[in-house]
């Protein structure tokens, strides 16, 4: 089982931006907690600051046989038609995670566009968010 873990922008400043929403553990720290988690499932990972590199990243993934993503879109979640298209694109089974509490933020934070094209939602769970998005996938394709 082949899964991707992609994340938007800002995502590669964990541990420095904002740690009273995202703690203080550092990407590199994210990958590997998502790998001590995988069981025997192949995991790319993929980070970018830019919109148009996430929707490459999605179409690559239909043409490689990605089986499922788990997608933190970041401030793109709330602002990106792209990344919904590209999603329904390739109706790769998708998980969406935040870090944090999205719906306890910002009205801007309130909207989400790729969410119309996910399984699931999961927010507010810090990193591990990332891990229980990857058990359910592991669930849900087996
Ligand atoms: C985020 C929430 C977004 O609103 C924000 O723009 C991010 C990170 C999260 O993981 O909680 O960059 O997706």
């Amino acid at each position: 089982m082949k899964i991707l873990v992609l994340n938007g922008p800002n995502i590669n400043m964990l541990g420095i931006r904002e740690p009273q929403h995202y703690g203080n553990e550092t990407y590199e720290d994210l990958k590997n907690l998502i790998l001590e988690n995988a069981n025997g499932c192949e995991i790319e990972f993929y980070q970018s600051n830019h919109e148009g590199d996430l929707v490459d990243a999605i179409q690559k993934s239909y043409f490689e046989k990605v089986d499922g993503i788990i997608f933190n879109p970041a401030a793109y979640t709330h602002t990106s038609i792209a990344l919904l298209d590209a999603l329904k694109s390739t109706k790769i089974p998708c998980v969406e995670v935040h870090i944090s509490k999205v719906e306890e933020r910002d009205s801007f934070r309130q909207i989400s566009y790729v969410r119309e094209a996910c399984l699931k939602t999961i927010t507010g769970k810090g990193l591990n968010g990332y891990v229980e998005a990857l058990e359910f996938l592991k669930e849900y394709l087996k």
